[in-house]
């Protein structure tokens, strides 16, 4: 389904803070909004100090005049909550909302994103003007949804936290003998006898007790989001039919959004990839956030039109590169293209961070000019590209809880990276042409035709039991290195590893061995050999065969890569980190067990990503060109018409350096 059925064109837009200029600029950025195919603006994202400026007195005058300004102009609103920075009266009148950070430091007032999710005085006074909000445009022609705060995600240490977990912690445990348990406390005798004791865990150095530091994730990403259903509550109460979302950020470490998605209509995400970001790297967070809504269109909300100001080096996008990288974002589900930020700061942090308009204000420049082509592309589209699915054959199972567990775990190795062992088998399956989702645990998987569960630690209940029965009816699942590890509390399994799954893989890990820099072991798949280290799992063959088998060390000989057949399905172990053509060789081996199908039936050029969408007997093909330089892509048999250049295609099809085929 589209975003919204009244406004059938992809939403080309972004956030727009004109409260940083003075009036007569409005009406000049609303022309070149027009000029640049803008049809949607994110304001005011951070107007909070703006529109309310002691707690009983408020200016709403501003934005009415620029929501005039804009509806007028034809533009649509994503209509910001406006509450993700607090104004320095409110911070000095309740100073309990700052934040404790984790090294014990209490923030003072002077920067965004610093309130304590537990703060009750956050919640009381973040909601009333969200209730403001939501009274005074909530019927406004103009309005399209609701964009509440603003990239949420900050923990909290202090001592209102550290109540509140105390009684999520009682919830959840009920006695303090099976919290201690869970924890394992009688490690260095730190059993706890009061639940008074139980601090939020600041030392996370020591990576002393996992259980507790997993447990003060799961408190704080609930907490925020409790901020955040304060505020949805609102919005649902006065505008019912308003869609609601937050902007996300990818593979963002703190929260998990799988349980934020549920609150949310609409996913929308924020995407800052560096210039030397690997097309699968984009496309593996593309995925993931799509999957956070079962497949459902999203939103691109931020990327820079030009360069960041965050990072070390600020390099410009090079030309084709934003309307690459936009087209790459649709390919992946997303109805919306929009940019941070409309117009660059005349001042203050964000005064070299990439805008549509530059301080010069000049639209007969790159910048503009690339975003004005893309908006005049995105118009020609029309509905066409609308509501489309992605169709996937394959799903990556992503778990926050099992992220935490790998990376605060003490060993075996301060290289394993949870993101890196999904993004390696992600990029293997692209390379072949094979469109992956990224879902959670808990998703239904009888859809797929191989299921992917990499670095899997944490094993949580229910999940082997739905991969054997799923693997059972003919399913092909796959498991790696450092899986089945702990159970939901990051306990070890008392069979071993890899715990719940050892049935359907066949095999027991009977030692895992961490390589040191530069250390690598190799892979031999009967004539081929790869590359491969970080770990080797020492495996034992309980019912699997051997795929591949370790050539140096003392295990040399040894399986290192597995199969085994479960019911009638089978289930493959991939003991140690392949190379990328290791890699691609063991998913080559998968996708022939599962009878996955590259989407334009041959696994694609080097750098080129295919993608398709389709939304009832509607169906359009994305081809991506990544590299700088021309390549030729061989077409199915058929033809299409490229609803870029209007031109029909058949047989095959060139594309430029950067470019871009959108083939109905
Ligand atoms: C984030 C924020 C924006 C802006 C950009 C800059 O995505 O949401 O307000 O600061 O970063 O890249
Ligand atoms: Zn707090």
């Amino acid at each position: 389904m589209p975003i919204d059925l009244k406004f059938p064109f992809i939403l080309h837009g972004g956030d727009y803070n004109p409260d940083q200029w003075p009036e007569e600029v409005w009406d000049e950025d609303v022309r070149l909004m027009n000029l640049s195919g803008v049809n949607v603006a994110t304001v005011p994202v951070f107007g909070w100090g703006n529109l309310q400026t002691s707690e009983d007195t408020w200016d709403f005058g501003w934005l009415d005049r620029v929501i005039e300004k804009l509806h007028a102009g034809g533009i649509r609103l994503c209509l910001a909550t406006a509450t993700a920075a607090t104004p320095p009266w409110l911070d000095a009148k309740y100073p309990d909302i700052l934040v404790v950070e984790r090294d014990g430091r209490k923030r003072k007032h002077g920067s965004r994103h610093t309130f304590c999710p537990n703060s009750e005085n956050f919640k009381r006074l973040s909601t009333g003007l969200t209730r403001k909000m939501a009274e005074r445009y909530g019927k406004h022609p103009a309005l399209l949804l609701w964009h509440v705060s603003n990239e949420y995600g900050n923990y909290c240490y202090c001592e209102t936290c550290s109540v509140a977990f105390r009684t999520w912690l009682k919830a959840k445990y009920g006695t303090l003998k099976e919290l201690n348990h869970r924890y394992n406390m009688s490690f260095w005798g730190q059993t706890y006898t009061d639940w008074s004791q139980v601090e939020a865990p600041q030392d996370l150095a020591q990576r002393n007790f996992q259980g507790l530091l997993i447990d003060y994730n799961r408190f704080q990403s609930e907490s925020i989001l409790g901020c955040c259903k304060a505020e949805i509550e609102v919005l649902r109460e006065i505008t019912p039919d308003v869609p609601i979302t937050t902007n996300m950020m990818g593979t963002f470490k703190p929260l998990d959004y799988h349980s934020w998605a549920k609150e949310l209509d609409i996913i929308s995400w924020d995407s800052y990839p560096s210039r030397s970001a690997e097309p699968a790297e984009m496309a593996f967070r593309h995925t993931l956030m799509r999957g956070l809504k079962d497949g459902q269109p999203w939103m691109l909300m931020e990327q820079t039109p030009s360069q960041q100001n965050w990072q070390a080096y600020n390099s410009l996008k090079r030309p084709g590169v934003m309307r690459l990288w936009s087209y790459q974002a649709m390919a992946h589900g997303a109805d919306a293209v929009m940019y941070f930020q409309w117009r660059r700061s005349p001042g203050a942090q964000e005064m070299f961070h990439g805008a549509v308009v530059e301080h010069a204000g000049r639209s007969d420049v790159r910048v503009f000019q690339e975003v004005a082509g893309l908006g005049a592309e995105l118009a020609r589209l029309g509905p066409d590209t609308l509501g489309g699915r992605v169709k996937a054959e394959a799903a990556i199972v992503f778990d926050w809880d099992a992220w935490w567990a790998v990376e605060f775990s003490s060993g075996p190795t301060v290289e394993l990276q949870y993101v890196d062992g999904c993004l390696d088998a992600f990029r293997a399956l692209m390379s072949l042409g094979i469109t992956c989702d990224i879902v959670s645990v808990d998703a239904d998987l009888n859809q797929y035709k191989a299921v992917i569960a990499p670095t899997l630690k944490m094993v949580k209940p229910g999940f082997s039991e739905k991969i054997g029965s799923y693997v059972k009816n003919g399913g092909v699942f796959v498991s790696s290195y450092f899986s089945g590890i702990t159970d939901e509390t990051d306990r070890s399994f008392s069979n071993g590893y890899p715990g719940p799954l050892q049935d359907i893989l066949g095999v027991w890990i009977e030692e895992t061995d961490a390589l040191a820099p530069g250390e690598k072991n190799a892979a031999q798949f009967g004539d081929l050999r790869f590359e491969c280290g970080m770990l080797c799992d020492l495996i034992r063959l309980e019912g699997a065969s051997r795929l591949a088998t370790y050539v140096k060390e003392f295990y040399a000989g040894s399986p290192c890569v597995t199969e085994n057949s479960y019911g009638s399905g089978k289930a493959f172990y991939c003991g140690t980190r392949l190379d990328r053509e290791g890699a691609r060789h063991f998913y080559g081996l998968v996708a022939d067990a599962a009878a996955l199908s590259p989407v334009f039936g041959i696994a694609p050029p080097d750098g080129v990503e295919v993608t398709t969408r389709t939304a009832g007997d509607k169906t359009v093909h994305y081809v991506l060109n990544h590299n700088p330089v021309p390549v030729e892509v061989v077409l199915p048999s058929g033809s299409f018409t490229d609803l870029i250049s209007r031109k029909l295609v058949s047989r095959s099809l060139t594309l430029s350096a950067y470019g871009v085929a959108v083939l109905k």
